[in-house]
């Protein structure tokens, strides 16, 4: 398959994005992509590839941008239920880790998701899959972490996998039962931490050696905040997790600094994600570091708080900066990233160039996919956005619809019809 005559072929660079160089586009105006079955084979000047592969079978572009597809390396996509009674509490004056403490907040999702029918988890998940694929999210990581029991994180991981499995959005996974200490745990957060450690790592390396083989081991994730896990608590998790290969990821300085994203630099970790309360300190270990800082501009935008992510810092001292949506029934229930993309250009001051490559090949890095997603490069999977305009900036620049017209992935095209 040919496409051809892309007003703007936004291609960005194979590699992530730091610094200076962050929001390179190297976009090829009226461009083309040559597919083959589901990888990028070329990419050029439309008249030059018309030329060359005269007889492929042509995809016109009608004079629309075409971009990577969003990677969104941060969603909690299998839940069951809704917080709306909560989000009101909110809007009364309660806050986030309040209601938490008082047994809602994560808890409250956990009870619904585990007294959830199979079917019914599956079938509210796989919903919530086919409308940010629509939405141009090609590729998202999706975690566990609203059963916070072996059995329930287990049925969820597997669920995950199903999903992916069936396509068209690609799930990358993440074990996440330190998401909260469950109420039957409630005082022996110790206890449960030893559970995770001691039982359900060392289980779910067996369970995926026999089930999963020849995936990579899932990210394991730890929300270390107070009221969640303690930085104690999170090294035992991430050595522990280590020690049997998983890739590590962190929830961090959401609400106040323990110190979880030196930690996870410290430990080469995938990413730190969220970091609304990072120290300048911190800051600079970015910048040094492979570890992908994650922002997450919907969560303060959700919870309506004033502070976000001190992205544009973080580039400047050379950080691996990544946009993702986290995508929860608690604080931000959008998994748009054209959303997040615009947001991000409101509210951390980044330039639309600057969000698009946070939102693709850096998103991809977050979740160690750089090689094979991200960008409009010659052996990477033909993931490809075709936009309903001509300019890649009206993503940053309109807000809150969708501006993803059609879309390739892995080669296959979906048209609008099929989004629908
Ligand atoms: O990333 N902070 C922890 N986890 C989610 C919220 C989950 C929830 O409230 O259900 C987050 O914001
Ligand atoms: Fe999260």
């Amino acid at each position: 398959m040919l496409i051809h005559s892309a007003a703007q072929l936004v291609t960005l660079t194979a590699q992530p994005q730091r610094g200076s160089r962050m929001g390179e586009l190297n976009i090829i105006p009226d461009g083309a992509v040559l597919i083959e079955g589901e990888t990028i084979a070329a990419v050029g000047a439309s008249r030059e590839l018309l030329e060359r592969y005269p007889h492929e079978e042509r995809y016109d572009a009608g004079g629309r941008a075409v971009i990577p597809g969003f990677v969104d390396p941060h969603t909690h996509l299998i839940w069951a239920g809704n917080r709306a009674a909560e989000f009101e509490m909110r809007l009364e004056g309660k806050s986030y880790m309040e209601i938490m403490a008082a047994g809602g907040g994560i808890q409250s999702t956990v009870n619904a998701t585990r007294a959830a029918a199979p079917a019914d988890l599956l079938a509210q998940t796989r919903a919530r899959a086919r409308e940010i694929f629509a939405l141009g999210t090609t590729t998202a990581e999706g975690k566990t972490g609203y059963g916070l029991e072996w059995e329930s994180e287990l049925k969820e991981m597997q669920m995950l996998l199903e999903l992916d499995r069936q396509g068209p959005l690609e799930i990358w996974p993440t074990f996440l039962p330190a998401h909260a200490v469950p109420s039957e745990y409630t005082g022996r957060a110790d206890e449960y931490v030893a559970l995770i450690c001691d039982r359900m790592l060392p289980e779910l390396k067996s369970w995926w050696a026999a089930n999963a083989a020849g995936r990579p081991l899932p990210f394991v994730d730890v929300f270390c905040e107070k009221g969640a896990f303690s930085l104690e608590q999170t090294r035992r998790i991430f050595e522990s997790a280590q020690s049997l290969g998983y890739p590590l990821k962190v929830h961090a300085d959401e609400f106040e600094n323990l110190g979880g994203a030196r930690l996870a630099m410290q430990m080469g970790a995938a990413s730190a994600d969220h970091l609304v309360k990072t120290s300048p300190e911190e800051i600079n270990l970015f910048g040094k570091s492979p570890t992908a800082a994650v922002a997450l501009p919907c969560t303060p935008f959700g919870l309506h708080e004033a502070e976000y992510t001190p992205a544009k810092e973080i580039i400047e001292k050379g950080g691996l900066l990544a946009l993702a949506s986290d995508l929860n029934p608690g604080t931000a229930w959008c998994g748009n990233m054209q959303f997040v993309v615009a947001l991000a250009c409101r509210a951390m001051r980044l330039t639309p160039a600057q969000a698009l490559a946070a939102a693709t090949i850096n998103a991809a890095a977050a979740i160690r996919r750089e090689e094979a997603l991200g960008s409009i490069h010659p052996g990477k999977q033909a993931d490809l956005l075709v936009l309903a305009v001509d300019d890649y900036r009206h993503l940053a620049y309109r807000f809150g619809g969708s501006l993803v017209q059609e879309i390739f992935k892995k080669g296959q095209l979906y048209t609008k019809t099929q989004l629908c």
